[in-house]
C-alpha cells in the first residue's frame, strides 16, 4: 500500500494524486483521498486504478490545501469502495490512512462495537479511526495525544497519517514496522510511505524512526517518541536516487528488492496467527472439519507447485494427513475417483492462474471442501474458495517469484501446525517449538542475506559460462532443488534440472562429466547422509559440487568445491533459509549474463489463459 499527504499553500488534490501515482507499484486495487477544507473533512475513494479515478480525486479537493491519500493493496477485507482508505470515525471528524497489519484488530473492533461504533468496512485499519475518536474526547481534542493513546493499544505494524476536522494546521503521522518519510518544501510539507512519491516535489526528506510520531505543519515539524513522548532532533537528508531507482528501494532490480523483503514478508505472514484459534477462523475450519479431512490435494502451477511439494511433507509430518501436490493443468483433466473427506487447497500468488482456477472449480463440483493460500486479496481463487489464508507478501513485481514462495511455505507451515493441533496429532510443546523457530527466522534470514550476497556473486562470475546445471535434494530439499533449477532457467536461460538425489543413479548420473556444476541442498537433517553419498558419486565422476549445508558440517565442506552455509534450524523451517542462496545465485547468474532479470523472455507474471 502507499500513503501520501500534503499540507502547504498549493492545492492539495493534484499533488496527492501525483504522489500516489508514483506509489502504485506497491499496490493498486483501490485508491482514496481525504481533504480538509474550512471546518470539515471530505473523503473520496473507490475500488479501481488511479488511472481511472485520478482526475476525479484531484478535482474533489477543490481549493483544499491539506489532504491525505492512499493506494491500497488489500490484506484484510477484499478490494471494494468501503474497504478503500481513508477511513473515517462515526462522526466524520477523523480521517486515517494506514499501511501495515493490526494484529489485535478483532478484539479492538469488538470492544468498539460494544461501545456503539458502527463499522463501515471489513478492514483492520478502520479500528484506528474509531479508537482515535474515543481518545480525542479523553485528550481534550489534541489529535497528536489521541493518536499516541490509540497506537499504544495496537499490536502489529503501522505507518499512519491522520487528520481531524477541528485541527486545521497539522497532519499527524506515526510509524512502527512500516516506513514513513516527511518531505520538506518551501512552506509546505509532505508525508509518504516511500521515497518515489516525494521526488517530483522535493529531495529533502526526514525519515521517521521506529516508534516515532510526527506533528506536521506547513512550515515546521516536531518529532517525538511514541512511548515516552521525548523530543527527537533529526536532520533532513538529501535523497540521492532517481525516481526509478527509488521505486526499487535502491536495488537495481525488483527481484533483488523482493529477495530482501523476505524477512519482513515472512513476519507479516505469521503476524497474529500463531495463537491457537486465529487460523481456524480465517480458514473457516473448526475442530470437526479438521478431523473430517482424510486427504489434502494441493493444486498449483510453477513456483507455487514447489510450495505444494513442501506442504505435502508438512501436512503428513505434523498433521498426519495424506497429501498430494498436484500440477493444476494435469489434475484438472485427470479422471479422479472422488473421495469423501478430500480438502482441495489451491496455492497461488496471483489467484488468477487459469489452470489453478479450473482445477479448483472441478474439485468443488466433485464435492470437495476448498481452501486457498493466496497473495492477492479478492482475486478469483480467493473469492471462490471456501476459506483463504492470505500470504501478505505485498505486490510481487518481478516475474520470477521469490517472496511469494517463502510466504506460501510459511502459510503452509502455519496450516499444518493448526491442523496437527486440532487433530490431536501435535502436542502443544512441539507446536510451540516449531512456532518459536518460525518467529526467529526473519531476523536470522536478514543476517544470512547480508552474509551470502558477495560470495554468491563471486561464484556466479565464475560459473557464468556454464550451460548446464543439476540441482539435487531430498526430503524438504527436493522441492528446493526444483525451485533452484526453475529460478536459474527462468531468468538466466541456462538449462537446469532439479532431481530428488535418490534418483541420481536412475538417469541423471549419465549427464555428469568433468566440471558439471551440481547444486546440492544438504542441510543437517535425517536424509543428509544419503545426500552426501550421492555427492560422492558426483565427485567420482569429476562433477563440481556447490553445496547448501548447515554450518559446521565438516564432511560436506570437504566434499564440496563451493559451499554456502545456513544456521542449524528445524528441518521443516530449512526451506525458508535454503531458498535464499538459490534465489541469489540465479539472480547473479542472470545479471552476469546480461539478461532482463525482472522481465525474462517468453514468461508472464500471471498466466490467465490455459
Ligand atoms: C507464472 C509465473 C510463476 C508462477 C506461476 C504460478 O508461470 O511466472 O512465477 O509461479 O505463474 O502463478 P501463481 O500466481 O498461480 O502462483
Amino acid at each position: 500500500c502507499g500513503i501520501m499527504g500534503y499540507i502547504g499553500e498549493r492545492e492539495a488534490g493534484p499533488i496527492l494524486v501525483e504522489g500516489l501515482r508514483r506509489l502504485e507499484y506497491r499496490g493498486y486495487d483501490s485508491v482514496g483521498v481525504a481533504f480538509h477544507e474550512g471546518e470539515r473533512l471530505s473523503i473520496r475513494k473507490g475500488q479501481g486504478r488511479l488511472a481511472a479515478l485520478g482526475s476525479a480525486l484531484a478535482a474533489a479537493g477543490g481549493t483544499a490545501r491539506k489532504g491525505i491519500g492512499h493506494t491500497r493493496w488489500a490484506t484484510h477485507g477484499r478490494p471494494s469502495d468501503e474497504n478503500a482508505h481513508p477511513h473515517a470515525d462515526c462522526t466524520g471528524n477523523v480521517a486515517v490512512v494506514h499501511n501495515g497489519i493490526i494484529e489485535n484488530y478483532r478484539a479492538l473492533r469488538e470492544g468498539l462495537i460494544a461501545r456503539g461504533c458502527a463499522f463501515r468496512s471489513g478492514t483492520d485499519s478502520e479500528v484506528l479511526a474509531h479508537l482515535i475518536e474515543h481518545e480525542l474526547v479523553r485528550c481534550g481534542g489534541d489529535l497528536e495525544k489521541a493518536l499516541k493513546e490509540a497506537l499504544r493499544r495496537v499490536e502489529g505494524s503501522f505507518a499512519v497519517a491522520v487528520m481531524a476536522a477541528h485541527e486545521r494546521s497539522r497532519i499527524v503521522a506515526a510509524r512502527r514496522g512500516s516506513p514513513l518519510i516527511v518531505g520538506l518544501g518551501d512552506r509546505e510539507r509532505f508525508v509518504a510511505s516511500d521515497i518515489p512519491a516525494l521526488l517530483p516535489f522535493t529531495r529533502d526528506q526526514l525519515i521517521l524512526g521506529e516508534g516515532e510520531v510526527a506533528s506536521i505543519h506547513g512550515d515546521h515539524i516536531e518529532i517525538t517518541e511514541l512511548l515516552n513522548g521525548r523530543r527527537v532532533e533529526r536532520r533532513p537528508e538529501r535523497v540521492p536516487y532517481t525516481a526509478e531507482e527509488a521505486e526499487k528501494g535502491g536495488f537495481p532490480h525488483f527481484m533483488l528488492k523482493e529477495i530482501h523483503q523476505q524477512p519482513h514478508a515472512i513476519a507479516d505472514t505469521f503476524a497474529g496467527r500463531l495463537a491457537a484459534g486465529t487460523l481456524q477462523q480465517e480458514l473457516g475450519i473448526g475442530t470437526d472439519e479438521a478431523r473430517a479431512i482424510r486427504r489434502i490435494d494441493m493444486i498449483a502451477c510453477g513456483t507455487s507447485w514447489h510450495s505444494a511439494l513442501i506442504g505435502r511433507r508438512l501436512f503428513e509430518e505434523f498433521a498426519g494427513i495424506p497429501a498430494s501436490a498436484e500440477i493444476a493443468s494435469e489434475y484438472r483433466y485427470r479422471p479422479r475417483p472422488t473421495e469423501e473427506g478430500t480438502y482441495a487447497l489451491a496455492i497461488t500468488q496471483s489467484g488468477e492462474t487459469a489452470d489453478t482456477i479450473a482445477a479448483l472449480r472441478a474439485t468443488r463440483e466433485a464435492g470437495a471442501r476448498t481452501g486457498a493460500i493466496c497473495n492477492v486479496v479478492g482475486s478469483t481463487v480467493a473469492r471462490e474458495a471456501d476459506g483463504v489464508l492470505y500470504t501478505r507478501a505485498g505486490p510481487e513485481i518481478s516475474v520470477a517469484s521469490t517472496k511469494a514462495f517463502t510466504t506460501q511455505v510459511t502459510a503452509l507451515l502455519l496450516m499444518a501446525l493448526t491442523l496437527g493441533r486440532l487433530r490431536g496429532r501435535l502436542d502443544p510443546a512441539r507446536a510451540g517449538q516449531l512456532s518459536e523457530a518460525l518467529v526467529k527466522a526473519p531476523e536470522k534470514i536478514a543476517g544470512l542475506l547480508g552474509r551470502m550476497a558477495a560470495p554468491l556473486q563471486a561464484l556466479a562470475r565464475e560459473k557464468a559460462n556454464s550451460n548446464d546445471f543439476l540441482y539435487l535434494g531430498r526430503g524438504y530439499g527436493y522441492p528446493l532443488a526444483l525451485e533452484g533449477a526453475l529460478k536459474l532457467k527462468e531468468i538466466s536461460y541456462i538449462h537446469a534440472e532439479g532431481y530428488p538425489s535418490g534418483e541420481l543413479k536412475h538417469g541423471p548420473i549419465a549427464l555428469i562429466s568433468k566440471g558439471l556444476p551440481v547444486v546440492a541442498i544438504a542441510p543437517n537433517d535425517s536424509l543428509r547422509d544419503k545426500v552426501l553419498s550421492n555427492l560422492e558419486e558426483v565427485k567420482a565422476r569429476d562433477g563440481t559440487v556447490i553445496a547448501v549445508g548447515t554450518e559446521g558440517d565438516a564432511d560436506l565442506a570437504s566434499l564440496a568445491d563451493h559451499a554456502v552455509w545456513i544456521p542449524p534450524v528445524e528441518p521443516a523451517i530449512v526451506p525458508l533459509y535454503a531458498s535464499l542462496p538459490l534465489q541469489l545465485f540465479a539472480y547473479f547468474m542472470a545479471v552476469e549474463r546480461g539478461c532482463d532479470v525482472d522481465q525474462p523472455r517468453n514468461l508472464a507474471k500471471s498466466v490467465t489463459v490455459e
